[in-house]
């Protein structure tokens, strides 16, 4: 009469199965991933953020961040001359002198971010 059993081999290798499989998916995580690919973050001094001080090349400190504001400065619904006295120095109270506690501004502010001033 036969028997219906596994064998050792087929019972290793369908144990063996699922593991390798959550090995492929761990080495392939998007945070794994991200690691290898990420550019470093930058950072940059006020002294560098001050030779960027004109409409046509505008970046400018808002908290503990650096903004290149250049491409925002004829977007601003509130004009460009508010925006343009921001350029080369910490605008933080400029901003805020409107904007704090804005979400709005700070969504549209967002983007420009290009670091971390030092
Ligand atoms: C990069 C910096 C800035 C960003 C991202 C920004 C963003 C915005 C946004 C999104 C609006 C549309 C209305 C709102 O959502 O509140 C706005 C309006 C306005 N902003 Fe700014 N802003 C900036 C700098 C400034 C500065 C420095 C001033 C003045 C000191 C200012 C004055 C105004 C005024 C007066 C309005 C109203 C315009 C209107 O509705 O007619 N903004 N801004």
């Amino acid at each position: 009469m036969h028997t219906f059993t596994f064998s050792k081999r087929g019972i290793a290798a369908a144990a063996a199965f699922p593991l390798a499989l959550s090995g492929l998916l761990l080495t392939a995580s998007p945070s794994q991933a991200a690691d290898v690919t990420a550019a470093p973050s930058k950072s940059y001094s006020l002294s560098q953020v001050k030779a960027h001080n004109k409409a046509t090349d505008c970046w400018s400190v808002v908290g503990k961040n650096v903004y290149n504001l250049t491409t925002w400065i004829p977007k601003h619904p509130g004009g460009k001359t508010v925006v343009t006295a921001m350029c080369g120095k910490n605008g933080t109270a400029t901003f805020n002198s409107q904007h704090k506690g804005s979400g709005s501004a700070a969504r549209a502010l967002a983007p420009y971010k290009i670091g971390a001033v030092r």
